[in-house]
Formats: structure tokens, C-alpha cells, sequence
């Protein structure tokens, strides 16, 4: 017992006076602990720690020099307080877990959370049959942070967290166990190529990618021809494309609003092969007679053209729609593979991206949309998406399909992870739809707002966020874990390789080696 309530409202927490003989530098702020009221144990978290003084006369001349003067005001008339946020309460006649719905009274102890309260929150109710998965240890409890993978999936999450702050090794973390327990296929559109074969290590010289980890159940597609063997290149034709995709690059090829329309209508007039058609006509081609034949502008039309030659550029524009391997990866993704898209290119890497993971995304998602309405499964899939912002920014997520799977959720079986250091330039509504998150240490204090957006206990949890370590040190929310939890992360190490090589995959493993012939 370290303390016992004094005064506090439900809205606003309790605060507990600590006792004289326990030191406040001891506690952290997120620090889990529990109240013993006369029916209920209330579980939560400290959210403040502060200092108050019953007579400040005290102070017109302290006894700095007076140990024993000084002990014996602590308590009396110096106090040391906690504020504690109720987060669960625990019946203790049916010892079942409930939500907050009333506080406890005066003098009610605070105390320390056991191992038997933790294991009655965390693995209650059928929870243990589902895939348990350690991300981590509980921060100032010897208890392992655990989640269930089938529930990570079954919602859209998001990861946020500046630079720096862990997002990228913990994403791997979390992508290493759902491909070690085969609860999903994972499509990872990986920008800064980090999870492919190796990833970029600011301690050590490089760590393993996924591709490395789990060489029989991933598959590694480069923007550029690569120097392994084992790695696609990869190829998407230009009737893929679509003008919703034109709509998500407009920014990069400088394209207006009267543009985009203009390419809706070329799009329905000219069919599938519009890009095609548009980029190969020459200039005398292109005149007002052809314009009003297509029911466009003529300028409007000649601007187009122009703003989309830059297609020319990407090397991964195939003319035919039978070079173009969509198809191959949608496959692969059917029957459980993991993909990663690693962007090894430096010219146009941002367009390469946003309009590849457009076409890929959408393509999946029609597919798996008529799957489910046709009542046939296919192996539950998780896009995985980092700079999520480019794709999430609020004046085009509206329009593009990563808005509308973000929003519609997990309706076809097909959820995202978005993963971003400036969650302020997310779409607050595609924000406050996501089912899980984990939030790391970030700086700015937008961001940290949006990154709880939707969120219940906002300011609370806000006190535990600015007190996270800026690295590796995170809270985990929502619908994956029954209560916050504020955690370190696992090592992404030479032990964490070991447990995920270790026993064979505990899926039929599958050859690959023909496929990369
Ligand atoms: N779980 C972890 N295990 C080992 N090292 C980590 C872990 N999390 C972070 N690090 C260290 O911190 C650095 C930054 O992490 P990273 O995930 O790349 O940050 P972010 O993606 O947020 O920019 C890594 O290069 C690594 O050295
Ligand atoms: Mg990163």
C-alpha cells in the first residue's frame, strides 16, 4: 500500500495522497496500480504526480537544516500526490472485469497491480485461445506486454511516432509474428526499403528484413531491378491506371482540379487504354477537332498530356497488360505469402510509390470485395503503408482507396496498418476510425492530438504520451488490449531472429524456389 484516496471526482480521476515513508521519484507517470474500494479493485494508471503544501508558512522559514523537522511536516503539512486514472474495475466476488462505472471512497488504499490481476485482464474471457504474441514488458512491471495477432488484424492500426522513435522495428516486430503464426498475408508498400532482405540499424550495421527471416513465405518486389536473386521486378501495365490514381499523384504532377475531371472524362471515352492513347499522340494528332470529339477542352487536354508525360519516366510502366504482374501478387497474397515493395529508386520515388500502392491497393481491394460477396474467403490481408500521410492527407483521402478501406474497415476481410511520424497530416475522420494504435514519443503537440484522435481519455493519456523515453518506449490502445498499456518494446535482435526461425513455420511452408526461375 503506497497511498490512499483523498478527494476526486469520475470525470476527472482521483487523487490519492502518498504516504510519507514512499518516495514520489520512485513513480512514473503511465505506472499501472490499483485501488482496493469495499466491492470493487480499480485498475489504472497514474497520470499526474505533484506536490502540495496545507500551509505554505511553512516556507517563510524552512528547516532545510532539520532532518527530522523536515520528515515530520511530510505527510502533515507537505504532501506528495498522485492523480490515478481508473481504466477497468475488477468485481472481486465474481472476479470478472468491468468498465469503470463508479470510484472508490475516501482513505481506499492504492497498491500495487499483481501478476494474478494482470493475467485476469489480459488473458479473461476465451482471450487465451487466440495467438498471444509479446510486443514488449509493461513499463515498471515485471509483466510481459502480449497481444492477440488475430485481433491486431482484424482492424485498421495505426503506428505513430517521430523519427526515429521505434515505429519502423516495432512494425517489424509485429509483421515478423503475423507471418510466423500465419494469420495473415501482409502487403508492405516499404518506401525506405527497411523490410525487405535487410533494414537500416542506427546501432548495429544492418538488421534482417522479412524476406530474410521468412524466406518461403515472403516475396521481395523491387521498383528497380535489385542484386539479389530472390526479388522480383516489378511491372504494372498503364491500363491499370486509373483516374482516382491521377487524383492521389496530382500534387506530383502538378495537376489541377479542371485536370482531374478532364481525366475522367478521357478515361470514359477512351476506355482502358486512355493513358496509353493520350501519351502516344503526336502534336498535329492533337487539335481542337480531336479535343471536342472527346468532349474536352482543347487546352485542358494539351495540359494533361503534358503534366502526364512524366509517366514516360517510370521504368515500371509496362505498355501491355500481360507484362504487367498485379495479377501474380494478388495471387501470392491469395495463398498466404507475404509481399514487400521495396521503392529502391531514387528518381520520382515518391510518385512511384503513391501510384503503385494505388493501382496495387485498389485492384486487391475490388478483388477481395467480390470474394466476399461471392461468400469465397481468401486469406485475411493487412497493406501495410509508411509515410501514410502522403496517401491520408484530409484533401484526398476522401477520394482514394486508402481512405475508403481505412473507413469501411474490415468488412472484406482486407485491413491496413498506417504507419507515419506527422499523424496531424492524417484525415482526422480516417484517424478516429482506426480500431488500434500505438502511439511513440512524438514532439509536436498537434501531433500527439491527432494520434488520440477518436480516442476516450484523451488528456489523460496525453500525460502519458509527453512522459514516454524517445525511443522504443510506446502506449498501445483500443481494441487490441483491454486497457491502455504503456510498454517497452521487444529487441528487434539476434534472440528475436532466433524465436522466429526457431520451430518450423507453424503454417505449411512452401517452396518458392521455382518462382523466382
Ligand atoms: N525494438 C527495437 N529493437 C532494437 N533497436 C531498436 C528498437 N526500436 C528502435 N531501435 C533503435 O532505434 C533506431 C530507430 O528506430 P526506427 O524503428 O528505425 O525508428 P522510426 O521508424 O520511428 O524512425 C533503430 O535504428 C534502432 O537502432
Ligand atoms: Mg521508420
Amino acid at each position: 500500500m503506497f497511498g490512499r484516496v483523498k478527494s476526486g471526482s469520475f470525470k476527472d480521476g482521483l487523487i490519492i495522497a502518498l504516504n510519507p515513508e514512499k518516495s514520489i521519484e520512485e513513480l512514473r507517470i503511465g505506472q499501472f496500480s490499483k485501488i482496493k474500494g469495499q466491492i470493487y479493485d480499480f485498475i489504472g494508471m497514474i497520470s499526474d504526480l505533484r506536490l502540495s503544501v496545507s500551509n505554505p508558512d511553512v516556507f517563510i522559514d524552512p528547516p532545510f537544516h532539520d532532518d527530522l523537522l523536515t520528515s515530520s511536516l511530510k505527510g502533515i503539512m507537505l504532501q506528495s500526490e498522485l492523480e490515478f486514472f481508473p481504466l477497468l474495475s475488477i468485481d472481486r466476488n465474481s472476479n470478472t472485469c468491468h468498465s469503470v462505472k463508479s470510484i472508490p471512497g475516501h482513505f481506499d488504499p492504492l497498491m500495487d497491480v499483481s501478476q494474478v490481476d494482470m493475467d485476469l485482464i489480459f488473458l479473461g474471457s476465451g482471450e487465451e485461445k487466440k495467438t498471444r504474441f509479446e510486443i514488449g514488458t509493461i513499463l515498471t512491471m515485471e509483466y510481459q506486454a502480449a497481444i492477440s495477432l488475430e485481433k491486431m488484424v482484424e482492424r485498421s492500426a495505426g503506428i505513430f511516432g517521430s523519427t526515429g522513435s521505434g515505429k519502423t522495428f516495432f512494425t517489424r516486430i509485429l509483421l515478423a509474428g503475423l507471418i510466423k503464426h500465419a494469420v495473415c498475408s501482409c502487403l508492405i508498400f516499404d518506401f525506405h526499403e527497411e523490410y525487405g532482405v535487410k533494414g537500416f540499424s542506427e546501432e548495429v550495421s544492418s538488421v534482417e528484413g522479412l524476406g530474410s527471416l521468412f524466406p518461403n513465405h515472403t516475396v521481395i518486389y523491387k521498383v528497380e531491378k535489385g542484386e539479389y536473386l530472390r526479388e522480383k521486378t516489378i511491372q504494372i501495365s498503364y491500363q491499370d491506371i486509373t483516374p482516382e490514381d491521377i487524383r492521389l499523384i496530382s500534387g506530383e504532377l502538378h495537376l489541377s482540379e479542371h485536370s482531374y475531371e478532364t481525366a475522367q472524362t478521357l478515361r470514359r471515352k477512351l476506355g482502358k487504354n486512355w493513358i496509353k492513347t493520350l501519351l502516344h499522340l503526336s502534336a498535329d494528332e492533337l487539335d481542337e477537332e480531336q479535343a471536342s470529339s472527346w468532349q474536352v477542352h482543347p487546352e485542358s487536354l494539351k495540359a494533361l498530356i503534358r503534366h502526364l508525360s512524366v509517366l514516360k519516366d517510370l521504368s515500371f510502366l509496362a505498355d501491355e497488360s500481360s507484362e504487367s504482374n498485379t495479377n501474380e501478387i494478388i495471387q501470392c497474397l491469395k495463398k498466404g505469402l507475404s509481399i514487400v515493395i521495396q521503392f529502391n529508386t531514387r528518381r520520382h520515388q515518391r510518385l512511384s510509390y503513391l501510384l503503385i500502392s494505388s493501382i496495387l491497393t485498389r485492384r486487391i481491394y475490388n478483388d477481395y470485395r467480390r470474394a466476399s460477396e461471392e461468400n469465397k474467403n481468401y486469406k485475411r490481408l493487412l497493406i501495410v503503408i509508411e509515410e501514410a500521410h502522403y496517401f491520408l492527407s484530409p484533401d484526398i483521402s476522401r477520394e482514394t482507396i486508402f481512405g475508403e478501406i481505412a473507413r469501411e474497415l474490415r468488412k472484406f476481410n482486407v485491413t491496413m496498418l498506417i504507419i507515419d511520424q506527422i499523424p496531424s497530416q492524417i484525415d482526422a475522420e480516417v484517424l478516429s476510425q482506426l480500431g488500434s494504435r500505438i502511439i511513440f514519443h512524438l514532439n509536436a503537440d498537434k501531433d500527439i492530438d491527432s494520434s488520440l484522435e477518436g480516442v476516450q481519455n484523451k488528456s489523460k493519456l496525453k500525460q502519458i504520451l509527453h512522459s514516454l523515453d524517445n525511443k522504443a518506449e510506446a502506449m498501445i490502445m483500443g481494441y487490441v488490449v483491454p486497457i491502455p498499456l504503456a510498454f517497452k518494446a521487444r529487441r528487434y535482435d539476434t534472440a528475436f531472429y532466433r524465436a522466429m526461425r526457431s520451430d518450423d513455420l507453424l503454417d505449411e511452408d512452401m517452396d518458392l524456389g521455382a518462382f523466382f526461375k
